[in-house]
């Protein structure tokens, strides 16, 4: 079955034809990614991972889940970027989104980590405090100073909370198999721990525990996750001639090529806003070198229709924008289907009679069927990304689908999309001002400057 479906109508004569001529361009690099001859291969343990490693991983941390022996309500997740942001995109599909008000016999789930600012992390001590929590802290290098500083203090509260026992058996490491600060801590406090691979970078790191993890603690189906990308992987094992992941690669080279400079990554659902979010970092850090790359942007509609839906429609014509489109976009108590109409009334003051008895969903659809038009009419490519419902399935598609998609782009925009050289220079100043040994001099100069 084909999970995600490509429609490049809306693209435009003169891309689409761009993009055709591009084709055989994707299906080279997709042949050298398969032979692991692509720049960057060390890199691509992402690729049929389910396959691979995924299902045995899984069924792993099935059994560890299942052999818990402390209660939990809150799982707390502590990472940034690549280590963080597929949990989130799934648990804010999937999950209740007012989750701790419901009585759903499901955990709920925090973030912290992903910032630094004081306040918030004052909310999520206080969040621990009401519930009892389980510790996922998660990042490949074991060395990222968000997550580090917060882990410390989540480490404290813990062990002044349950006592360093106790404490030991509600914290969840998932981190390198021998580098970094946090394997030491792990292995020194005995802490349960996963391996994120060598051969997989943070943000094409969501199939491997990194997500699995937390999202089996949430009691999440990831199997199905597995199986979605699983159906992706396969497809594109046997070299289509087409398909939607190359169709993909090459409409965005073909608008790059026409100084088309954003690509905008547009939903209608707002549980759907950290797929985007995660779509962001995928293609920003790994497109986003040597003064290239679409700028990734995100827009929630029909929110961002009244803020920021003027300037997609005339604006600086240097926009692509691709709508994620999701088939059965509706939503399930108990596997029985919920649905809202749109009220008869007796007085007609609202002036809303000719929607009455009308799905919200079907207004919605008008309004994304209706913006797609219209942006199109304005001087926007426009690209349809179709998924067949909001479930596990679908979104380990998207995932699939998306990293596909990107180490595709990059390399036909010819950049490595592994690494990410461009993130270290904050990193060398944060050093320096908060005065890591070492760094007195670089700090000095930094600091007659602000
Ligand atoms: O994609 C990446 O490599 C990054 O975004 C990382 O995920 C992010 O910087 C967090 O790194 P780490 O997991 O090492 O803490």
């Amino acid at each position: 079955m084909t999970y995600v479906k490509l429609n490049k109508r809306f693209l435009g004569e003169r891309l689409n034809a761009r993009a055709e001529e591009l084709l055989p361009q994707a299906r080279q690099h997709l042949q050298k990614l398969l032979e692991k001859t692509c720049v960057g291969s060390e890199w691509t343990g992402w690729w049929d991972y389910p396959k691979q490693r995924g299902y045995a991983l899984n069924e792993e941390i099935k059994r560890y889940v299942e052999q818990l022996d402390v209660d939990y309500d809150l799982v707390l997740v502590i990472g940034i970027g690549g280590s963080y942001l597929g949990t989130r995109a799934v648990s804010e599909a999937l999950l209740h989104t007012y989750q701790s008000a419901m009585d759903t016999h499901q955990p709920m789930i925090a973030y912290a980590g992903h910032h630094l600012a004081e306040a918030q992390l004052i909310e999520v001590l206080e969040l621990l405090d009401k519930r009892l929590p389980l510790v996922n802290v998660i990042s490949k290098s074991g060395t990222t100073t968000e997550p580090g500083v917060v882990f410390r203090i989540v480490r404290n509260y813990m062990e002044a909370r349950f006592g360093e026992e106790e404490a030991s058996r509600r914290i969840i490491c998932t981190t390198d198999a021998k580098e970094g600060a946090l394997r030491l801590v792990a292995d020194q406090k005995a802490y349960a721990s996963f391996v994120i691979p060598d051969d997989i970078g943070g943000r094409f790191s969501v199939l491997s525990p990194v997500g699995l993890v937390p999202l089996a603690l949430l009691r999440l189906d990831t199997k199905a996750l597995l199986d979605g990308a699983d159906a992706v992987f396969a497809e594109l094992q046997n070299q289509p001639a087409e398909s939607a992941v190359l169709g993909y690669a090459a409409a965005r080279l073909a608008a790059y090529e026409a100084d088309k400079r954003i690509e905008i990554l547009a939903t209608s659902n707002p549980k759907m806003s950290h797929i985007v979010e995660w779509w962001k970092q995928l293609y920003g850090e790994s497109e986003g070198k040597e003064h290239k790359g679409l700028f990734p942007a995100g827009m929630v509609y029909t929110t961002d229709l009244h803020s920021l839906g003027q300037y997609v429609q005339d604006g600086v014509r240097n926009l692509l924008e691709t709508f994620l489109v999701i088939e059965q976009d509706v939503a399930r108590r108990k596997g029985i289907e919920q649905r809202i109409r749109v009220p008869a009334q007796s007085s007609k003051l609202d002036q809303l009679t000719y929607l009455e008895g009308r799905f919200v969903n079907d207004i919605n659809r008008a309004a994304m069927q209706g913006t797609l038009l219209a942006h199109y009419d304005g001087g926007v490519p426009c690209l349809q990304l179709t998924v067949p419902d909001l479930s596990e399935r679908s979104l380990g598609a998207l995932f699939a689908f998306f990293e596909c998609g990107c180490a595709l782009s990059a390399a036909m925009l010819g950049v490595n999309p592994y690494d990410q050289p461009g993130v270290e220079a904050y990193k060398k100043n944060l050093f320096a001002l908060m005065g890591k040994p070492g760094t007195e001099a670089l700090g000095q100069k930094l600091r007659e400057r602000i």
